[in-house]
């Protein structure tokens, strides 16, 4: 294996020598990225999307085309056996026989760990090599979001030791704040600040985790304080995990970042996307608005996962 790891299900599992291959790695597929189409030829992803996703999908679909292979895909439950009762775990196994690599979304927290131990008992049995990849589970984890979010940082910062990031918005629901504070964790002199409505706090076992390593962090209710640092992450209020419309409607907008609230302040502007409303398109004109370059690195990053998780 070129990494610890032979399924990607949480971001804990990428070890310091893992991401630093990986960025490497990512780095070399842009370079290279017109030239790659012969690394995974007769290799097929099959694509798995049962809630919705515009960049993760396309990206790793785009990353497999890229690498010479194909891509076998599921839009939504309405169009897969899983909406007649069928398990996530029958699904997964029955999926490793029409294809060599799985990426996988689902609404559910830890249907990812589900869908990759049942995989992994699979292949021990039976001897096949498939590897799967969490493309998000509820608002649980998004590691190869957090991925390309470090890889972004590393281009736009130049570096990835040293940086006062700030995560905002929706941190309780936001899955890729919760991998990406994991990843930047394992680099020397990081430190966090936090920025949500009370009701949508950074959940405690990432605070915890933090605590454990002697991370600083602080946590805030406004934006205001922290756009002062060298990495400013916005992201959306969730409204697909809210059970009552009427506190979503009350949080929606709790933080709207615009181009004049910068003031001299050029903090690398980043987010997931989509956006709704909480980052203004004025800032788009921003040389420092990074979210369009950090939504493109989705590319090379996931072809440096396929292929590596491939053996390739
Ligand atoms: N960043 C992200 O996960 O976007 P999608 O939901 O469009 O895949």
């Amino acid at each position: 294996m070129l990494t610890s790891f032979r399924h990607l299900v949480s971001a804990s599992q990428v070890t310091r020598p893992d991401a630093d291959f990986l960025m490497e790695r990512s780095a070399e597929m842009e370079k290279n990225i017109y030239e790659s189409v012969d690394v995974l030829r007769g290799k097929i992803l099959a694509s798995l999307f049962y809630e919705p996703s515009t960049r993760t999908r396309f990206s790793f679909e785009a990353a497999m085309r890229r690498l010479g292979g194909q891509v076998l895909t599921a839009d939504g439950f309405q169009f897969s056996s899983l909406i007649k009762g069928e398990s996530i775990e029958d699904n997964t196994i029955v999926m490793a026989g029409y294809a060599d690599v799985i990426a996988m979304r689902h609404p559910q927290n830890g249907s990812a760990k589900q869908a990759a131990d049942a995989l992994e008992l699979h292949c021990q049995r039976t001897g096949c090599h498939v590897p799967f990849i969490n493309a998000g589970d509820g608002n649980n984890e998004h590691p190869t979001q957090a991925l390309l979010d470090l890889y972004t940082i590393q281009k736009e910062c130049g570096r990835l030791e040293g940086l006062h990031v700030a995560l905002t918005g929706d941190l309780l629901n936001g899955r890729t704040v919760h991998s990406l504070a994991h990843l930047l964790s394992a680099y020397e002199g990081t430190r966090f600040t936090f920025a949500s409505p009370e009701q949508l706090k950074m959940p405690e076992h990432v605070l915890d985790e933090l605590r454990a390593k002697d991370i600083p962090f602080q946590e805030f209710d406004a934006l205001e304080p922290v756009i002062a640092a060298d990495v400013l992450y916005m992201t959306r209020v969730q409204k697909e995990r809210f059970k009552q419309p009427e506190e979503y409607e009350r949080l929606k907008h709790s933080f709207v970042l615009k181009a004049a609230d910068l003031g001299d302040k050029k903090p690398v502007i980043m987010h997931p996307l989509p956006r709704v409303g909480e980052l203004a398109t004025d800032v788009d004109l921003l040389p420092n608005a990074a979210y369009f370059r950090q939504a493109q690195n989705g590319v090379p990053v996931r072809m440096a996962i396929l292929a590596t998780l491939l053996g390739k």
